[in-house]
């Protein structure tokens, strides 16, 4: 369910697992076309969803975006006996209201940035006194990606205040979360969890900024690359003993089991890695990475964790290149995406193993139209991560999506360490 790249790419992986017969996706989009039959069902229209699912005897549900599980969609899925891979609505709380998350770390001894909720604008104007400058502030709910301001000054951050409790994040900023602000590099870490079980399942790094060099609004994320080196095989095990299983546990222990992927967001503090936020979901464009890299059944894994078997289930296989997505968007993004630019040239981008997933595109005729911000997720594979980023931007440089732009600096940190 979904249509943007992190779909594709998991259709396109659930396409090729022996353990899957047939493959829906809804709504799709004209790459996922190429490997599901697509059926115009939007990810906010549940009731159809669940319609479509009772006709057509589905057996199990994979759910790309978080929207539809912070809804209930894999409650509804579970109650009608059917398998989902996604958190029902009180897990998905993990991704949909920061505060909660906030709680259960502190609940469960977990390694995050200190903080505090607060309700209403004074409450939080008071508490900022007890946080040095800068400071983060969160709106507590759902907000795109947009709803966290690092404020490098006091008044700053008294006017993120105002603002998110002036509605400035729709009913996302009705709570406000106020953090410690923590220093360090970012990496994106996932687990499977089926309930009880977890299993690692790689690391990524994205790219947030729009510009290169990492300057300008923040996007939904415009480039990554899987794995991420910075998070060592000893980090990895701290990660999974110090955050990730105490969260699938203390979940488990209060009648919420969380059933799904659980999406990292970490950063690598001088007092070891600490939790930024969770999502329930996969990155976008982590996912696209992690999919470009593995090699097993990925059907036969996904409803392993959705039927609480994973204790059973071989671990995952994951190719031991690096994967590296470049992230084409529409002139415009993040503000206003240029729509409707025509896109030529996929077939020739994808030589030699390239694979070109479709975020944002429509079709027009024969043609392939740019239909949203992120439009196409330039992928490649090679040894080093420098050998798998010149790969995709040779196949960027034989698109022609004369409206597109990208970054040019994917996988900088990385290129950078490996030329020492
Ligand atoms: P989030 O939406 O919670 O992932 O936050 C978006 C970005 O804000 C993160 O990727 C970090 O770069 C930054 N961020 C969020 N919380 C903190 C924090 N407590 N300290 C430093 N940076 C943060
Ligand atoms: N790429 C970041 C996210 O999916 O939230």
């Amino acid at each position: 369910m979904g249509s943007g790249g992190r779909e594709h790419a998991l259709s396109w992986q659930l396409a090729q697992s022996p353990s899957c017969a047939k493959l829906y996706a809804a709504p799709g989009n004209p790459g996922i076309e190429l490997h599901a039959e697509c059926v115009s069902i939007s990810v906010d229209d549940i009731d159809g969803l669940i319609a479509f699912v009772k006709a057509n005897a589905i057996d199990f549900v994979v759910v790309g975006p978080e929207a539809p599980l912070v809804a209930g969609l894999g409650d509804r899925l579970r109650d009608m006996g059917v398998a989902a891979f996604g958190p029902g609505a009180a897990a998905a709380r993990l991704e949909g209201s920061k505060g909660f998350t906030k709680d259960l770390c502190a609940r469960a001894s977990i390694p995050t940035a200190a903080y505090v909720r607060c309700m209403d604008a004074g409450e939080a104007r008071a508490a900022l006194t007890d946080f040095s400058i800068p400071v983060v502030i969160k709106a507590d709910g759902l907000a795109a990606g947009k709803g966290v301001i690092i404020a490098e000054t006091r008044e700053e951050a008294e006017t993120a205040i105002d603002e998110m409790f002036d509605g400035a994040f729709g009913s996302a900023g009705a709570e406000v979360v106020i953090e410690e602000y923590m220093t360090g590099e970012e990496a994106s870490f996932f687990a499977l969890s089926d309930g009880t079980n977890v299993l690692a399942f790689g690391s990524a790094q994205d790219h947030k900024r729009v510009g290169d060099g990492d300057v300008g609004p923040n996007t939904g994320g415009m480039g990554a690359y899987s794995p991420a080196p910075v998070l060592t095989p000893e980090l990895e095990a701290q990660v999974m003993d110090r955050i990730i299983r105490p969260t699938v546990a203390t979940l488990a222990a209060e009648g919420t089991p969380y059933i799904g992927v659980l999406f990292a967001g970490l950063m690598l503090t001088a007092e070891g890695p600490k939790l930024i936020e969770y999502n329930a979901r996969f990155g976008d464009p982590e996912c696209q990475v992690l999919m470009m890299r593995h090699a097993g059944d990925l059907a036969a894994l996904l409803y392993a964790a959705a039927t609480g078997a994973l204790d059973d289930a071989a671990p995952p296989a994951f190719a031991s290149d690096y994967a590296l997505t470049v992230v084409m968007a529409a002139n415009g993004y993040p503000a206003t995406p240029e729509k409707g630019g025509a896109i030529h040239g996929i077939a020739d981008a994808e030589t030699g193993g390239v694979r070109v997933f479709h975020a944002g595109t429509a079709r027009s005729g024969d043609a392939i139209v740019a239909a949203g911000g992120r439009v196409l997720n330039v992928t490649a594979t090679g040894r080093t991560v420098t050998e798998a980023q010149a790969r995709a931007y040779a196949a960027v440089d034989r698109l022609d999506f004369a409206s597109g732009f990208c970054r040019r600096d994917i996988g900088w940190r990385e290129v950078a360490r490996e030329a020492r």
